[in-house]
Protein backbone atom coordinates (compact mmCIF):
# COMPACT_ATOMS: atom_id res chain seq x y z
CA UNK A 1 0.00 0.00 0.00
CA UNK A 2 1.17 3.82 -0.70
CA UNK A 3 0.28 6.48 1.02
CA UNK A 4 -0.47 8.16 -2.48
CA UNK A 5 -2.48 7.19 -5.52
CA UNK A 6 -0.49 6.78 -8.30
CA UNK A 7 -2.86 7.15 -11.89
CA UNK A 8 -0.61 8.91 -14.25
CA UNK A 9 3.20 8.25 -14.44
CA UNK A 10 5.41 10.21 -16.51
CA UNK A 11 8.50 9.11 -18.60
CA UNK A 12 10.85 11.63 -19.89
CA UNK A 13 12.97 10.14 -22.75
CA UNK A 14 12.04 6.98 -24.43
CA UNK A 15 15.56 5.44 -25.71
CA UNK A 16 16.09 1.65 -24.76
CA UNK A 17 15.25 2.46 -20.87
CA UNK A 18 12.73 4.50 -21.28
CA UNK A 19 10.53 3.02 -23.15
CA UNK A 20 10.92 -0.24 -21.38
CA UNK A 21 10.29 1.74 -18.00
CA UNK A 22 6.95 3.17 -20.07
CA UNK A 23 5.58 -0.59 -21.09
CA UNK A 24 6.36 -1.78 -17.32
CA UNK A 25 3.89 0.98 -15.88
CA UNK A 26 1.53 0.98 -19.11
CA UNK A 27 1.14 -3.06 -18.77
CA UNK A 28 0.29 -2.93 -15.20
CA UNK A 29 -2.49 -0.17 -16.01
CA UNK A 30 -1.59 2.51 -15.48
CA UNK A 31 -1.55 5.80 -17.94
CA UNK A 32 1.81 6.62 -19.04
CA UNK A 33 2.43 9.92 -20.40
CA UNK A 34 5.99 9.78 -22.38
CA UNK A 35 7.81 12.73 -23.62
CA UNK A 36 10.19 13.08 -26.11
CA UNK A 37 12.14 16.18 -27.26
CA UNK A 38 11.30 16.10 -30.82
CA UNK A 39 9.10 13.88 -33.37
CA UNK A 40 11.76 11.97 -35.03
CA UNK A 41 12.81 10.54 -31.06
CA UNK A 42 8.98 10.66 -30.45
CA UNK A 43 8.21 7.95 -33.39
CA UNK A 44 11.41 5.85 -32.73
CA UNK A 45 10.37 5.48 -28.71
CA UNK A 46 6.68 4.54 -30.08
CA UNK A 47 7.97 2.18 -32.26
CA UNK A 48 10.57 0.60 -29.44
CA UNK A 49 7.31 0.10 -27.41
CA UNK A 50 5.61 -1.48 -30.39
CA UNK A 51 8.43 -3.75 -31.44
CA UNK A 52 8.63 -4.98 -27.78
CA UNK A 53 5.00 -5.68 -27.48
CA UNK A 54 4.56 -7.25 -30.63
CA UNK A 55 7.53 -9.74 -29.42
CA UNK A 56 5.42 -10.54 -26.13
CA UNK A 57 2.15 -11.34 -29.34
CA UNK A 58 4.51 -13.49 -31.04
CA UNK A 59 5.61 -15.45 -28.21
CA UNK A 60 2.26 -15.75 -27.07
CA UNK A 61 2.31 -13.40 -24.02
CA UNK A 62 -0.36 -10.85 -24.66
CA UNK A 63 -3.06 -10.85 -27.41
CA UNK A 64 -3.15 -8.29 -29.86
CA UNK A 65 -6.15 -7.07 -28.38
CA UNK A 66 -4.53 -6.65 -25.21
CA UNK A 67 -1.12 -5.14 -26.59
CA UNK A 68 -3.15 -2.28 -28.24
CA UNK A 69 -4.58 -1.68 -25.09
CA UNK A 70 -1.55 -1.44 -23.71
CA UNK A 71 -0.27 0.86 -26.36
CA UNK A 72 -3.63 2.93 -25.40
CA UNK A 73 -2.41 3.77 -22.16
CA UNK A 74 0.23 5.66 -23.44
CA UNK A 75 0.11 8.98 -24.41
CA UNK A 76 3.26 10.29 -26.94
CA UNK A 77 3.86 14.24 -26.65
CA UNK A 78 6.89 16.27 -27.01
CA UNK A 79 5.62 18.84 -24.42
CA UNK A 80 6.74 18.52 -21.10
CA UNK A 81 4.13 20.15 -20.00
CA UNK A 82 1.61 17.78 -20.62
CA UNK A 83 3.44 16.09 -17.15
CA UNK A 84 1.07 18.55 -15.36
CA UNK A 85 -1.18 15.51 -13.85
CA UNK A 86 1.43 12.69 -13.43
CA UNK A 87 1.60 11.46 -9.83
CA UNK A 88 5.07 9.79 -10.79
CA UNK A 89 8.01 10.89 -13.48
CA UNK A 90 10.64 9.28 -14.09
CA UNK A 91 13.36 10.86 -15.76
CA UNK A 92 15.08 8.66 -18.61
CA UNK A 93 17.33 10.92 -21.00
CA UNK A 94 20.82 10.66 -21.89
CA UNK A 95 23.36 10.56 -19.13
CA UNK A 96 24.55 14.01 -19.00
CA UNK A 97 23.96 16.25 -15.89
CA UNK A 98 23.24 19.52 -17.22
CA UNK A 99 20.41 18.24 -19.41
CA UNK A 100 19.11 16.10 -16.19
CA UNK A 101 19.15 18.96 -14.02
CA UNK A 102 17.29 21.31 -16.39
CA UNK A 103 14.76 18.46 -16.55
CA UNK A 104 13.97 18.70 -13.25
CA UNK A 105 14.01 22.50 -12.83
CA UNK A 106 11.55 22.64 -15.65
CA UNK A 107 9.63 19.76 -13.81
CA UNK A 108 9.39 22.27 -10.80
CA UNK A 109 6.93 24.13 -12.80
CA UNK A 110 4.46 21.60 -14.11
CA UNK A 111 3.67 19.01 -11.45
CA UNK A 112 1.78 19.12 -8.36
CA UNK A 113 3.80 19.90 -5.01
CA UNK A 114 2.99 15.97 -4.24
CA UNK A 115 4.57 14.54 -7.23
CA UNK A 116 7.48 12.50 -7.12
CA UNK A 117 9.82 13.03 -9.11
CA UNK A 118 12.72 10.13 -10.01
CA UNK A 119 15.93 9.96 -12.07
CA UNK A 120 16.76 6.37 -13.91
CA UNK A 121 20.31 7.61 -14.29
CA UNK A 122 23.18 4.41 -13.87
CA UNK A 123 25.72 6.91 -12.78
CA UNK A 124 25.16 10.26 -12.00
CA UNK A 125 24.86 11.84 -8.74
CA UNK A 126 21.70 11.57 -7.68
CA UNK A 127 22.15 14.10 -5.26
CA UNK A 128 23.59 16.76 -7.80
CA UNK A 129 20.07 16.01 -9.99
CA UNK A 130 17.82 16.32 -7.27
CA UNK A 131 19.41 20.18 -6.01
CA UNK A 132 17.98 21.12 -9.21
CA UNK A 133 14.57 20.94 -8.13
CA UNK A 134 13.07 22.89 -5.49
CA UNK A 135 11.80 20.00 -4.12
CA UNK A 136 15.02 17.56 -3.27
CA UNK A 137 12.76 15.64 -0.88
CA UNK A 138 10.45 14.41 -3.20
CA UNK A 139 13.71 13.09 -5.49
CA UNK A 140 14.59 9.65 -5.40
CA UNK A 141 16.80 7.37 -8.28
CA UNK A 142 15.11 4.74 -9.66
CA UNK A 143 17.72 2.06 -11.36
CA UNK A 144 15.65 0.00 -14.26
CA UNK A 145 17.94 -2.63 -15.64
CA UNK A 146 18.11 -3.52 -19.28
CA UNK A 147 16.11 -5.15 -20.84
CA UNK A 148 13.26 -3.04 -17.94
CA UNK A 149 9.89 -5.09 -18.81
CA UNK A 150 12.27 -8.34 -17.95
CA UNK A 151 14.75 -7.44 -15.31
CA UNK A 152 13.06 -7.32 -12.05
CA UNK A 153 15.90 -5.57 -10.14
CA UNK A 154 15.23 -1.62 -9.31
CA UNK A 155 17.91 0.06 -7.31
CA UNK A 156 15.83 2.80 -5.09
CA UNK A 157 18.57 5.49 -4.57
CA UNK A 158 18.10 7.65 -1.62
CA UNK A 159 19.78 11.04 -1.06
CA UNK A 160 20.27 12.50 2.50
CA UNK A 161 17.30 14.67 1.81
CA UNK A 162 14.95 12.16 0.67
CA UNK A 163 11.34 11.90 2.59
CA UNK A 164 11.00 8.36 4.03
CA UNK A 165 7.72 8.61 3.12
CA UNK A 166 8.60 9.17 -0.73
CA UNK A 167 10.84 6.15 -0.68
CA UNK A 168 8.62 3.63 1.18
CA UNK A 169 5.77 4.88 -1.62
CA UNK A 170 7.90 4.21 -4.72
CA UNK A 171 9.32 0.52 -3.11
CA UNK A 172 5.65 -0.04 -2.81
CA UNK A 173 5.15 0.85 -5.61
CA UNK A 174 7.98 -1.44 -8.07
CA UNK A 175 6.08 -3.91 -6.10
CA UNK A 176 3.05 -3.57 -6.80
CA UNK A 177 4.33 -3.59 -10.65
CA UNK A 178 6.15 -7.12 -9.38
CA UNK A 179 9.71 -5.95 -9.35
CA UNK A 180 12.29 -6.17 -6.49
CA UNK A 181 13.65 -3.36 -5.26
CA UNK A 182 16.93 -2.56 -3.06
CA UNK A 183 17.56 0.54 -1.43
CA UNK A 184 21.30 1.47 -1.49
CA UNK A 185 22.80 5.40 -0.67
CA UNK A 186 24.13 7.68 -3.84
CA UNK A 187 27.61 6.26 -4.85
CA UNK A 188 28.80 5.70 -8.44
CA UNK A 189 27.34 2.70 -9.90
CA UNK A 190 25.25 2.04 -6.98
CA UNK A 191 25.07 -1.65 -6.19
CA UNK A 192 24.77 -3.69 -9.58
CA UNK A 193 26.78 -1.75 -11.69
CA UNK A 194 29.84 -1.34 -9.49
CA UNK A 195 29.64 -4.98 -9.49
CA UNK A 196 29.24 -5.67 -12.94
CA UNK A 197 31.51 -3.10 -14.64
CA UNK A 198 34.38 -4.15 -13.48
CA UNK A 199 33.81 -7.93 -14.45
CA UNK A 200 32.62 -6.30 -17.92
CA UNK A 201 35.48 -4.01 -18.27
CA UNK A 202 38.14 -6.68 -17.63
CA UNK A 203 36.05 -9.08 -20.51
CA UNK A 204 36.80 -6.08 -22.34
CA UNK A 205 40.78 -6.04 -21.90
CA UNK A 206 40.84 -9.69 -22.58
CA UNK A 207 39.10 -9.38 -25.87
CA UNK A 208 41.76 -6.24 -26.11
CA UNK A 209 44.96 -8.08 -25.96
CA UNK A 210 43.51 -11.26 -28.06
CA UNK A 211 43.47 -13.30 -24.94
CA UNK A 212 40.83 -15.18 -26.94
CA UNK A 213 37.71 -14.79 -29.10
CA UNK A 214 34.89 -13.27 -28.29
CA UNK A 215 32.94 -16.57 -28.08
CA UNK A 216 35.27 -18.34 -26.21
CA UNK A 217 35.10 -15.07 -24.01
CA UNK A 218 31.36 -15.38 -23.91
CA UNK A 219 30.80 -18.69 -23.69
CA UNK A 220 32.93 -19.34 -20.56
CA UNK A 221 30.74 -16.83 -18.32
CA UNK A 222 27.60 -18.76 -19.57
CA UNK A 223 28.20 -22.37 -19.28
CA UNK A 224 30.54 -22.23 -16.99
CA UNK A 225 28.91 -19.88 -14.33
CA UNK A 226 25.22 -19.68 -15.52
CA UNK A 227 25.19 -15.97 -16.54
CA UNK A 228 22.35 -15.80 -19.08
CA UNK A 229 24.52 -13.40 -21.31
CA UNK A 230 28.26 -13.50 -21.70
CA UNK A 231 29.94 -10.12 -20.69
CA UNK A 232 30.26 -8.86 -24.75
CA UNK A 233 26.97 -9.77 -25.87
CA UNK A 234 25.65 -7.71 -22.60
CA UNK A 235 27.94 -4.61 -23.19
CA UNK A 236 26.07 -4.78 -26.45
CA UNK A 237 22.68 -5.20 -25.23
CA UNK A 238 23.68 -2.10 -22.76
CA UNK A 239 25.37 0.14 -25.41
CA UNK A 240 29.01 0.26 -25.68
CA UNK A 241 28.51 4.63 -25.15
CA UNK A 242 26.50 4.08 -22.23
CA UNK A 243 29.01 1.50 -20.73
CA UNK A 244 31.80 3.65 -21.30
CA UNK A 245 30.25 6.29 -19.39
CA UNK A 246 29.46 4.41 -16.42
CA UNK A 247 33.00 2.80 -16.43
CA UNK A 248 34.80 6.38 -16.99
CA UNK A 249 32.13 8.07 -13.94
CA UNK A 250 32.84 5.18 -11.30
CA UNK A 251 36.68 5.93 -12.63
CA UNK A 252 36.57 9.39 -11.73
CA UNK A 253 34.37 8.88 -8.12
CA UNK A 254 36.54 5.15 -6.70
CA UNK A 255 39.54 5.83 -9.26
CA UNK A 256 39.51 2.38 -9.09
CA UNK A 257 41.64 0.71 -11.45
CA UNK A 258 39.17 -2.00 -12.48
CA UNK A 259 36.66 0.86 -13.73
CA UNK A 260 39.34 2.23 -15.86
CA UNK A 261 37.68 2.12 -19.01
CA UNK A 262 39.70 -0.57 -21.49
CA UNK A 263 40.76 1.59 -24.36
CA UNK A 264 39.30 -0.23 -26.99
CA UNK A 265 35.81 0.65 -25.46
CA UNK A 266 36.56 4.41 -26.48
CA UNK A 267 37.77 3.34 -29.75
CA UNK A 268 34.68 1.23 -30.24
CA UNK A 269 32.34 4.62 -29.70
CA UNK A 270 34.19 6.80 -31.40
CA UNK A 271 33.86 4.62 -34.58
CA UNK A 272 30.28 4.33 -34.05
CA UNK A 273 29.70 0.63 -32.92
CA UNK A 274 27.22 1.48 -29.74
CA UNK A 275 26.41 -2.18 -29.62
CA UNK A 276 22.94 -3.77 -30.62
CA UNK A 277 21.20 -0.08 -31.28
CA UNK A 278 23.70 0.83 -33.74
CA UNK A 279 23.77 -2.64 -35.36
CA UNK A 280 27.59 -3.18 -34.92
CA UNK A 281 29.45 -3.59 -31.39
CA UNK A 282 31.04 -6.60 -30.26
CA UNK A 283 28.88 -8.63 -32.72
CA UNK A 284 26.95 -7.16 -35.96
CA UNK A 285 22.78 -7.59 -35.62
CA UNK A 286 20.53 -7.19 -38.20
N1 LIG B 1 12.19 -6.18 -24.24
C1 LIG B 1 11.14 -6.87 -23.76
N2 LIG B 1 11.18 -8.19 -23.50
C2 LIG B 1 12.32 -8.84 -23.80
C3 LIG B 1 13.44 -8.20 -24.32
C4 LIG B 1 13.34 -6.81 -24.55
N3 LIG B 1 14.36 -6.10 -25.03
N4 LIG B 1 14.43 -9.10 -24.49
C5 LIG B 1 13.93 -10.28 -24.09
N5 LIG B 1 12.67 -10.13 -23.66
C6 LIG B 1 11.81 -11.14 -23.08
C7 LIG B 1 11.35 -12.13 -24.10
O1 LIG B 1 10.17 -11.71 -24.75
C8 LIG B 1 11.14 -13.35 -23.23
O2 LIG B 1 9.91 -13.21 -22.55
P1 LIG B 1 9.02 -14.50 -22.17
O3 LIG B 1 9.89 -15.40 -21.37
O4 LIG B 1 7.88 -13.90 -21.39
O5 LIG B 1 8.60 -15.11 -23.45
C9 LIG B 1 12.24 -13.27 -22.19
O6 LIG B 1 12.58 -11.90 -22.14
C10 LIG B 1 13.43 -14.10 -22.57
O7 LIG B 1 13.90 -13.69 -23.85
P2 LIG B 1 14.58 -14.63 -24.95
O8 LIG B 1 14.06 -16.04 -24.81
O9 LIG B 1 14.46 -13.96 -26.28
O10 LIG B 1 16.09 -14.58 -24.66
P3 LIG B 1 16.88 -15.01 -23.39
O11 LIG B 1 16.23 -16.08 -22.62
O12 LIG B 1 18.26 -15.17 -23.89
O13 LIG B 1 16.82 -13.69 -22.49
C11 LIG B 1 17.66 -11.62 -21.76
C12 LIG B 1 17.24 -12.45 -22.96
C13 LIG B 1 16.43 -11.35 -20.88
C14 LIG B 1 18.19 -10.30 -22.29
C15 LIG B 1 18.72 -12.44 -20.95
O14 LIG B 1 19.74 -12.86 -21.80
C16 LIG B 1 19.33 -11.66 -19.79
O15 LIG B 1 18.75 -11.57 -18.72
N6 LIG B 1 20.54 -11.10 -20.01
C17 LIG B 1 21.26 -10.36 -19.02
C18 LIG B 1 20.74 -8.96 -18.99
C19 LIG B 1 21.43 -8.13 -17.95
O16 LIG B 1 22.38 -8.51 -17.29
N7 LIG B 1 20.91 -6.89 -17.82
C20 LIG B 1 21.50 -5.92 -16.93
C21 LIG B 1 22.37 -4.99 -17.73
S1 LIG B 1 23.12 -3.76 -16.71
C22 LIG B 1 22.00 -2.55 -16.69
O17 LIG B 1 20.98 -2.53 -17.33
C23 LIG B 1 22.34 -1.44 -15.78
C24 LIG B 1 22.86 -0.24 -16.42
O18 LIG B 1 22.89 0.80 -15.75
C25 LIG B 1 23.39 -0.25 -17.80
Amino acid sequence: MTSREFDRIGVIGLGTMGAGIAEVFARNGYAVTGVEINDEALERGRQHLEHSTGRAVARGKLTEAEQAELLGRITFTTEMKDLADADFVVEAVVESLDIKKSVFRTLDDIVDADAILATNTSSLSVTEISAASGHPGRVVGVHFFNPAPVQNLVEVIRTVVTEPDVLADVQALLAELGKSPVVCGDRAGFIANTLLFGYLNHAVAMYESHYATREDLDAAMRYGCGYPMGPLALLDLIGLDTAYEILDTMYKQGRDRLHAPAPILKQMVTAGLLGRKSGRGFYTYE
